[in-house]
């Protein structure tokens, strides 16, 4: 579903976006071709905090187990993005966990985003797939999808001078997953985050939450 990762690139973040202008919301968009729209983002772990990303991993405490959420402040989603935006690669494929739903217009750059190793260990070891309270806590490891089958579908690449930043629809959530674990270790946090129209006012009820699902089948 991505293209191949390198080696470097330890876990991928995703800007999940539906299409509100058709849309009541998320439940109702994803069952519909046109109903998402997510931009990954590769990120590899280097010398040096990405202060920006600080406005996710603060709140992991808070969902360390499946199913947990909380309520963040909004903040500016795009600094979390490569400076880059003008070279990505674009198809159309589906969501990453169950029920894997092909209702995604997939945009992934080619630019990779730098954290710190500090704070890619902070995500390694604060989340579980397992439930609160689970007798037996599982660490949320590995939880990337394999590739898919192309199926004769496009994957565009696109190197012209792009957006200056995300422009469609709501961003309604971000999940980060890991790709290659250089360690073998790997984690996913869900973020849900909630903007009205760009136009107006951005709401404040950010929602965050652990992504726990497995992936099972193809
Ligand atoms: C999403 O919108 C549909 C249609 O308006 C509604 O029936 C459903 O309850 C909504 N789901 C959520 C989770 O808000
Ligand atoms: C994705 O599918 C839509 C609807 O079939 C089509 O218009 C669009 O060109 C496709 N995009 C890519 C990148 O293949």
């Amino acid at each position: 579903m991505t293209p191949s990762p390198s080696t470097t690139t330890a876990i991928q973040l995703h800007v999940v976006h539906y299409n509100s202008e058709t849309y009541a919301n998320l439940s109702q968009a994803q069952h519909q071709a046109d109903g998402l729209a997510v931009l990954g983002i590769l990120i590899e772990a280097g010398d040096t905090p990405n202060p920006a990303y600080d406005n996710i991993l603060r709140h992991l405490d808070s969902v360390q187990h499946a199913g947990q959420s909380v309520s963040i402040p909004a903040f500016d989603v795009g600094e979390l993005l490569p400076q880059r935006l003008g070279h990505f690669y674009r198809y159309n494929g589906s969501l990453t966990t169950p029920p894997c739903l092909q209702s995604v217009l997939w945009t992934i750059f080619h630019q990779r985003v730098r954290i710190s190793s500090a704070q890619l260990q902070q995500l390694q070891q604060t989340l579980f797939s397992t439930e609160p309270g689970s007798p037996h806590p599982q660490p949320l490891l590995d939880n990337f999808r394999e590739p898919q089958a192309l199926n004769d579908r496009l994957v565009l690449a696109s190197f012209p001078v792009g957006p200056t930043g995300y422009s469609t629809g709501e961003i309604i959530a971000i999940v980060f997953g890991v790709l290659v674990g250089c360690l073998g270790v790997g984690l996913a946090a869900h973020f849900v985050a909630k903007r009205i129209r760009t136009k107006r006012r951005r709401e404040q009820d950010v929602v965050f939450k652990s992504s726990s699902k497995r992936v099972t089948v193809g």
